[in-house]
């Protein structure tokens, strides 16, 4: 089924893009954790996309993007008003939602506004919501208001100590854990940063969870194209998952899987350009 874009704007410079999209059926069954796939057109790939936010009652969700290659940019240049071909969902396992007492949520790249629902679902739930959100400089965050709207408390980390603690979000949340505890720790972002949280989270003990970003096609179960290890076991990320016990986690053998197709990315993405600027420079020639 398609989906009209009713909104659309960029939340940072310049390459991270805010969606909101008509999807009455999505929104009625979807739950934070979750995410859809969709297609731009005929020839397009598929590509996963997480939930940004979800409103059953005016039968929309939300997605944001960081265009980082071909689909994702050409997805940039739509507007509102146009259709997205194909968009399925919800999919995957919706987040776990108990009561953990304290819940500290870790977000890196995209990964802070996936957040987002999860930290309303945890707060109904009665816990004490602290999120943590990092990037290389203040200017590359995204999200700060919204999770701090949600959350009982927000800290930021910047590497080059541009706004919140200077440093990496791993040793915000070590001084978190250290100060007031934590019951769980949920984190979402690139596979490198989930890592460094599983490995800061495992001495004290705190239950982690992860939200992996496999490459995926049919994102039902049926192609294997998401396969990664956890607990010694084969197991699918868009079936399985994308939530999984991080302390389990065979991270080598994830990374070496997202890493699969690059050459073909990179070419794809240049040629895209490439055409794209020719239809460009032929319309300005007219
Ligand atoms: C469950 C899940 C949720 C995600 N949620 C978000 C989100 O909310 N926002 C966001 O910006 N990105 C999200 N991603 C990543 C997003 O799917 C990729 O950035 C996108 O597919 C890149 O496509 P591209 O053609 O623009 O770039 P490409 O140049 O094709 O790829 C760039 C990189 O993206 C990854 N990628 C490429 N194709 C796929 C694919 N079919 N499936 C998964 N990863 C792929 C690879 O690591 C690749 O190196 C999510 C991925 C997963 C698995
Ligand atoms: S994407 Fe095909 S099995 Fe998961």
């Amino acid at each position: 089924m398609g989906a009209k874009i009713l909104e659309k704007r960029i939340i940072r410079e310049p390459d991270v893009y805010y969606y909101r999209l008509e999807a009455p059926l999505i929104s009625r069954k979807a739950k934070p954790g979750q995410f859809v796939i969709l297609r731009l057109h005929d020839k397009g790939e598929r590509i996963p996309l997480s939930l940004a936010d979800i409103n059953p009652k005016d039968g929309t969700i939300s997605l944001v993007v960081m265009a980082v290659g071909k689909t994702t940019a050409e997805m940039a240049g739509l507007k509102v008003g146009e259709q997205i071909q194909d968009l399925c969902g919800p999919l995957g396992l919706p987040t776990h939602i108990e009561n953990a007492g304290r819940v500290v949520l870790v977000g890196g790249g995209f990964g802070a506004a996936p957040l987002y629902p999860m930290a309303k679902a945890f707060r109904d739930a009665g816990n004490y919501v602290t999120a943590v959100i990092g990037a290389r400089s203040a200017d590359l965050l995204i999200y700060e208001k919204e999770l701090s709207e949600t959350c009982n408390r927000v800290i930021v980390a910047t590497d080059d100590g541009s706004k919140g603690v200077k440093g990496l979000v791993t040793s915000s949340l070590e001084q978190e854990i250290k100060e007031n505890g934590a019951g769980l720790v949920v984190a979402v972002g690139p596979a490198p940063m989930m890592k460094a949280v599983c490995n800061t989270t495992k001495p004290f003990g705190v239950k982690t969870v992860v939200s992996l970003n496999a490459i995926m096609v049919d994102g039902t179960g049926m192609c294997g194209g998401c396969r990664v290890r956890v607990g010694g076991k084969t197991r699918f990320v868009c079936a399985d998952g994308p939530e999984f016990d991080g302390h389990e986690v065979d991270w080598d053998c994830l990374m070496n899987r997202q890493k699969m197709y690059t050459g073909r990315e990179k070419e794809s993405f240049e040629a895209w350009k490439n055409r794209h600027k020719g239809l460009a420079e032929e319309g300005a020639a007219k």
